[in-house]
């Protein structure tokens, strides 16, 4: 994956941390999902007064693009940070997100936790998710 693809990714992610619904914690995140055809599909946190309703920026461009059609990933980039304040820590996606990243994406996807388009980290979801359960557990 050229230097610049991930580039546009993690500036794709930033854009989409600016809608994020986060009157609860006042952290934004985004994310951006490349598709394998090219595709780019976005998605911020959307919090819940019911906590647990909340989703993640993560789940939120995930679900955006298998609702339109696309199952198949090459990578995704994410960005938070606190309101007001630039990313001062590398935003790695939570336990559910790395499980729902595992039902649709091989081991091999990876996953770009970013603070700038020149500050950044990229893992594989196999090394942030290891021994994963999924459908082949019940068969
Ligand atoms: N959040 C994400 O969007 N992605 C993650 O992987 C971890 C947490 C959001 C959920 C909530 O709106 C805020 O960050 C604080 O937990």
């Amino acid at each position: 994956m050229s230097e610049d693809k991930i580039k546009e990714l993690i500036g794709s992610a930033y854009e989409a941390s600016k809608n994020a619904y986060c009157k609860y914690s006042r952290y934004h995140v985004g994310a951006a999902l490349l598709c394998k055809d090219g595709r780019i599909f976005t998605g911020c946190n959307i919090e819940n007064s019911s906590y647990g309703a909340t989703n993640c920026a993560e789940r939120t461009a995930v679900f955006k693009a298998v609702s339109e059609g696309n199952r198949e990933f090459e990578a995704i980039a994410i960005i938070g940070y606190l309101e007001g304040k630039e990313p001062e820590s590398y935003a790695f996606p939570c336990g559910i997100c790395r499980q729902v990243m595992a039902e649709f994406c091989k081991p091999d996807f990876k996953i770009i936790v970013a603070k700038s388009v020149s500050d950044y980290k990229v893992y594989s979801l196999d090394e942030l998710l290891p021994e994963s359960f999924g459908a082949e557990n019940m068969i």
